[in-house]
Formats: C-alpha cells, structure tokens, sequence
C-alpha cells in the first residue's frame, strides 16, 4: 500500500521534505499527491512537475490524500489545519512545537477517537527519535530525570560566543542564516521554544499534563561575555539546559546552566541538540544528534510517515495536570558572579542568614569579571537572597549575576 501524502507549507523543513519524498518516497511506500503554500506566484523548484500547488483548504479536502504534513508554523492556522484534517480522518505529522505543546492532549485524543495518527516527532530535537523513545520505547521503565540542550540555534550561539569566535548578534544572525532559528527568533533566545519542547517531553514521561506556561524559563539574551569567561576560568560552559526531575512535585526548569566542559551536554555544540534521561532501572541514557536545520528535521518527518504507514501503535497517556514543585524550590550548587572585590569577611557577613554556602571564592584572572563565588547546594530561592544581599549602592551595576550548576550526569 502507499500512503498518499499532502503537504501544508514548502518553506525550509517543507522543501528539504518534499526532496526527499522525491528521493525515497517510492521506495518508502510514499506519494507526494499535493503541497499547499502561502504564495502561490512563487515558483517553485522543489515540487516535482505534475504535483498540485494550492491551498491549505485543497489538501484537507482532498479524499485522494491520507496524511496531511503540517508544516505551516504559527499556533492558531496550524492548529485549525490539523483539527480539521484529523475531523477529515486524515493521519497528520507536524513539526509544530507550539501546537503541539499547547493542545497536544485534545489533538491526541481526536486522532484516538477517529483512529488515525498524530505523530510530531520533529516537533522536539530535530533528528533525534526521542518522542517515540519517550512515548513507546522506555515504557518499560520510569525516568526520573531528563537533561536536554533542545534548542539549536541557542546552543549554536552559546557556543560561537563561548569559544570567542562571534558576538551574540552576529551567532544569531548565522544561525539565522542557516535556517535553525524560527520565523521570530526571540522564541529562541527567550527560551520558550525550549520550555515548550520540554513541555511536550514532560508529558510524554509523566503521563500527566504540562503546559509550557507553567515551565520556569529564562533565556541567553542577557548572558554577558563576562559569564563566558567565568564559566571558562572554572572548567564550566554555558548551556541553555531544559531539565526534568521526577519527586513528589514534579521539577521543571528550563535555564542557562553551567556544566563541566568535558560532559556529554557541554561537548554538545553548534546546532546539535542532546538528551540525557535517567531511568529507574536501566540508568542514564544519551541522545545526541542535529536539533535544527531542514534536513535533520526534515528526516523526523520522514519517519513519522514511515511509522504510519506501517500502522505503529501507540502507547495511550493520561492528561490529569502535573502537579509542579515551585520554581524557587529547586537545588543546585551555583555560581555567583560580583561584578566587585569583596572580603572574604564582607561575604561572610552578607550571606548570614540567606541559607547559601560557600564552597570556593576567588578573583577572576580577568579584572572585567570580578569575583566568583561556588556555592554549596542551595535553593534558588535561598540563592535570590543571596543575590540581594550582595547587591550594593547601585544594584543595576552590582547585583550578583547567578548560574545553576548541572554536575555530569
Ligand atoms: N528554532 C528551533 C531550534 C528549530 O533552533 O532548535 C528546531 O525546533
């Protein structure tokens, strides 16, 4: 049997799609029937002679289409085209985070009832399977803990400006240029596209649901190269990490993090995207492959299509709501940076009575950096009140910059 196939949206992932449906797609059991695009004036080159160029209502009304690809971007447009596709009873694949981190629970239930698939592999870690690792292949176990670099273009600029070689404005530009950063790239860089990857991994290993609002995130817009050089001097890198960990609350936060330089997450560079997950039996596992750009992400769309057209099964979840921890509650030893000199007798004295610890100060190599403080574990809440009271006069200038630290896993 061969699986007819309809696309919505022939921009950097819809192109490097339909290439390899022309490539592969015979030998897969695939046939590109139709793509439907915004412009239709445009020409183009990618789509093979013969194969309609319409609308996104086209597709869906098609009855010679099977599975319909979404890959238009945006929320609400992509959302209705999928609804209203799987309402059709046509299967869809989308590489749509927002959609899916956002109403993941109702879409997967609509495709349950109507009995096609809904599968949006690509929607987190570009290449890497690690949706359907999550959802089918570690069933047999429980994770406890997830740690993953799952944004491509944040990863890219952190280690461009890491390594010294690119200001922030000019990594983003290249990651830009390369077709890993979304259509508004302040979802990269804010780390909300991270927070709502994590979102949709979270409720694939929980079996409960969490929505991306609910994620603590802060993003690496305002990482200086001071923190670079900090994080350098002590044997560390910044990455933006998005991490889970299982306990009576669930704990998820998604952060710029420092980790060891030589970890499997602080040798993860350019646009590659890793995942580590611990489960309770078999331990840690890692993840590791090209989180962005069109043909890594182009290929977990393939597989999606691979995967429906042998009928896979899936695992069926819950949605109750995850109950969350707060995000003041979690624990970490931390980096404090003071854009200052202090005494040993001065830090002492500040730090009385906030709860923090510490394990190492010295004074960075680097007189623009100022002096760095290890802490013992300590909360991020006990770490607010550290950052208060070592701010003086004039807090814009003086306030603590803080870093969680991620040992190796
Ligand atoms: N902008 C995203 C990233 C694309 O850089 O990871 C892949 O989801």
């Amino acid at each position: 049997m061969t699986l007819r196939v309809g696309v919505l949206g022939c921009g950097v992932v819809g192109g490097g799609l339909i290439e390899l449906l022309s490539q592969r797609g015979e030998q897969l059991g695939l046939s590109l029937q139709r793509v439907a695009v915004r412009d239709q004036t445009r020409p183009r080159r990618e789509v093979p002679h013969g194969v309609p160029i319409g609308t996104v209502e086209e597709v869906i009304r098609d009855d010679a289409i099977d599975v319909v690809v979404e890959l238009i971007g945006g929320l609400d447009h992509a959302y209705a085209a999928i609804r209203q596709a799987l309402e059709r009873k046509k299967a869809v694949v989308t590489a749509n985070k927002a959609v899916v981190s956002a109403h993941g629970d109702e879409l997967r239930a609509l495709a349950a009832h109507v009995q096609v698939g809904f599968r949006y592999e690509a929607s987190v870690a570009g290449c890497l399977p690690i949706v359907e690792i999550l959802e089918n292949d570690l069933i047999f176990d429980r994770v406890d803990r997830l740690i993953g670099i799952l944004n491509g273009t944040c990863n890219f600029i952190l280690s461009r400006c890491s390594q010294g070689s690119l200001q922030y404005a000019e990594a983003l530009r290249e990651a830009q240029l390369n077709g890993f950063a979304e259509a508004d790239p302040t979802l990269d860089v804010s780390g909300a596209d991270t927070a709502q990857k994590l979102a949709i991994l979270v409720t694939l290993l929980s079996g409960g649901s969490c929505a991306p609002e609910r994620v603590s995130t802060t993003g690496i817009d305002s990482i200086a190269k001071e923190d670079h050089l900090a994080a350098e001097e002590l044997g560390y890198v910044i990455k933006l990490l998005a991490l889970y960990r299982r306990g009576d609350r669930h704990q998820v936060r998604v952060a710029p993090t420092l980790v060891p330089k030589s970890s499997a997450v602080g040798l993860t560079v350019e646009e590659y995207n890793a995942v580590e997950v611990e489960c309770s039996h078999i331990g840690w596992q890692l993840y590791l492959g090209k989180g962005a750009g069109r043909m890594p992400t182009a290929s977990a769309v393939l597989h999606d299509l691979v995967r429906i057209r042998e009928g896979a099964a899936r695992v069926s979840r819950s949605n109750a709501p995850l109950t969350l921890a707060s995000p003041g509650s979690w624990t970490a030893p931390w980096l404090l940076r003071i854009p200052r000199e202090i005494s040993v007798a001065s830090l002492g004295a500040r730090l009385a009575g906030t709860g923090v610890d510490v394990s190492e100060l010295r004074r960075s190599k680097h007189d623009s950096v100022g002096t760095l403080i290890l802490t013992q574990e300590a909360s991020a809440d006990a770490i607010a009140k550290a950052q208060d009271a070592l701010t003086v006069d004039n807090p814009a200038s003086s306030r603590p910059v803080a870093f969680a630290v991620e040992p190796e896993a």
